[in-house]
């Protein structure tokens, strides 16, 4: 028998938290479960000051991804050539439009909490300059360089750009942090780790017991009677270097130099280093895809937010275009505040929240989707708007509620209902 999963509720009579002056200029005009996820149809200038006045959220944002414009000058369009967004902003406009939005990011942001800025080669020195001035250049962590397409055949005369990049900062010295890795490939540990214990099997590789640095305590001290060499100290004091080599983890050359054993099985895998190669944007037929432009990939956004929060956190994405940051935040258990300008994007991510995406080759063969039927959200038909769920592998947003500012503006969207079969 099919179940309703959802209730479609009109109106702003579902309040979900008071201002101090208890007037907000957002109201939600559709909520479906009860959670604190939240989908803002406005300018985010606009819904960030009323963020600020919700003391439930003000300081309370564990992580911001904005992905926004890159001062193009151009205007983006859907796969059905659809208007998505603008990117007129330009120089000195831009630079303005983006500093005083990032002011109200910091102060949305906890003290332990993180922002990553997603930028091109154009606007990113630009742009880090002013994040400088606003977070503190010591709050800097990383300059992510991405990967974001194969190699083209490029026709001007300088490289194939092939590279975006995400610029990292903390609001404070002590934020989240989750230290992300790669998994081994069997090829990176034959090179790294080509060594294989005798007896237990272990693999493992060796590396030098001394550092450089010369140190008057323990580890500048004679080990074995041997001093560290030249300009350098043991890593580890003699009493440690001897427990190690009773326990056979100390690797004796034949002219009688040690190296410590470092063991495949004690690795968490390959630390995440600043340059990120396997996030490309679509790259294939068989990529699942929302078809709005620009449209970044999850498992990138997934990265960012298992390196800096935690589950039952809260995380922003005020620029949020299809919704691929609420999706990565809510497939892991975070909360998350999501806000976009254009009609075009809270149609494609409520979409994507009711019937998640479809491959490229579906999108431009036209074929819909096996998964179930794209609801029309503008259609006063109530059968034209009904989903059908099937068993949908992709992950699927239920619990949230749609904040416009002002109830007519809500009525554009007429929201779908679910039935599960
Ligand atoms: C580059 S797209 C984001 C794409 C997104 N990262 C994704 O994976 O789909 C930038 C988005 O910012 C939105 N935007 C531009 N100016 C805005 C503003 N002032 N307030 C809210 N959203 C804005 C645009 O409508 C557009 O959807």
């Amino acid at each position: 028998m099919a179940t309703g999963v959802s209730k479609t509720k009109w109106n702003g009579d579902v309040q979900i938290s008071t201002s101090e002056n208890g007037q907000f200029m957002f109201h939600p005009i559709w909520q479906n479960g009860n959670s604190a996820n939240r989908l803002y149809y406005g300018d985010n200038f606009t819904v960030m000051n009323d963020l600020l006045r919700d003391n439930t959220v003000k300081g309370n944002v564990r992580l911001i991804y904005i992905d926004p414009p890159y001062a193009t000058n151009s205007v983006f369009q859907t796969r059905k050539q659809q208007d998505a967004y603008t990117d007129l902003l330009i120089g000195d406009d831009y630079i303005v439009f983006m500093h005083e939005r990032l002011i109200l990011m910091k102060e949305l942001l906890s003290e332990d909490g993180s922002i990553y800025v997603h930028l091109d080669k154009n606007m990113v020195f630009h742009i880090k300059i002013l994040m400088d001035k606003i977070f503190g250049a010591n709050n800097f962590r990383s300059m992510i360089t991405r990967k974001k397409c194969k190699s083209k055949n490029f026709t001007k005369n300088s490289f194939g750009n092939i590279a975006d990049y995400i610029l990292f900062y903390t609001k404070s010295t002590n934020a989240v942090w989750n230290k992300q890795y790669d998994p081994w490939t069997d090829e990176k540990i034959l090179k790294e780790y080509p060594f294989i214990e005798e007896g237990t099997r272990r693999r493992y590789k060796r590396v030098p017991v001394h550092a450089p640095g010369t140190r008057n305590g323990e580890t500048g001290k004679m080990w074995r009677g041997m001093m560290p060499p030249e300009g350098k100290h043991w890593q580890l004091t003699p009493n440690k270097l001897d427990e190690l080599d009773n326990k056979g983890e100390i690797y004796w050359s034949q002219n009688g130099n040690p190296r410590r054993k470092v063991y495949l099985d004690e690795s968490n895998g390959i630390a995440l280093q600043d340059i990120w190669l396997d996030y490309l944007d679509i790259n294939n037929q068989n990529t699942q895809t929302t078809g709005y432009p620009t449209e970044k990939n999850i498992d990138m956004l997934k990265r960012i937010i298992l390196a800096s929060s935690n589950k039952g956190d809260l995380v922003m994405d005020c620029f949020a275009g299809s919704g691929t940051t609420l999706v990565a935040a809510d497939e892991l258990d975070r909360n998350w505040i999501g806000v976009d300008i254009g009609s075009e994007a809270i149609k494609v991510m409520l979409n994507r929240f009711q019937n998640g995406t479809k491959t490229l080759d579906e999108h431009i063969n036209n074929i819909k989707s096996q998964k179930c039927e794209m609801p029309n959200l503008f259609s006063n038909d109530e059968n034209d708007n009904r989903i059908i769920i099937n068993n949908i592998s992709q992950h699927l947003v239920a619990n949230y509620t749609l904040f416009a500012n002002g109830n007519d503006l809500g009525r554009e969207f007429k929201l779908p209902s679910y039935q599960q079969v």
